[in-house]
């Protein structure tokens, strides 16, 4: 496993403690796709496949923010609009040259889901805990 699971970014929420795992395992399943040698058409539909669940992974949090009022909602909404948008220019760029493009794809959304779960996730920890998840 190119990317694995580390202890630390467990926030002791099981629904979005099994979401992030399932998205480190969509990063890995695509770093296996272009060592493999996949083919565009695969590779192409496992990056669908991450783009549709970081769609519900954000979906997920941010219903959870507007239900229990989280004070830092209007931030944390902003930086999954940004990544939205990256990884939508990176499927855009595939066309140019597919393994330099997917192995950017990889580290970018490596680098980015680390950050972002200890930089912004860990503080909706006590919010998401206090009403109850
Ligand atoms: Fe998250
Ligand atoms: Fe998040």
């Amino acid at each position: 496993m190119h990317f694995p699971w580390k202890e630390e970014y467990e926030m002791g929420i099981s629904v979005i403690d099994k979401q992030h795992k399932y998205f480190v395992s969509l990063i890995n399943e695509i770093y296996d796709a272009i060592l493999a040698g996949q083919t565009d058409k695969k590779l192409k539909e496992i990056l669908s496949k991450l783009i549709d669940y970081a769609k519900e992974h954000f979906d997920t949090e941010e219903k959870y923010f507007d239900k229990f009022h989280y004070e830092g909602s209007d931030e944390h909404k902003a930086k999954h609009k940004e990544l939205k948008k990256s990884v939508l220019d990176f499927q855009k760029r595939l066309k140019e040259d597919k393994v330099i493009v997917s192995f950017n794809l990889v580290n970018f959304l490596e680098d980015w889901l680390g950050e972002h779960l200890k930089d912004m996730d860990f503080k909706y920890k006590d919010c998401f805990k206090q009403n109850g998840l």
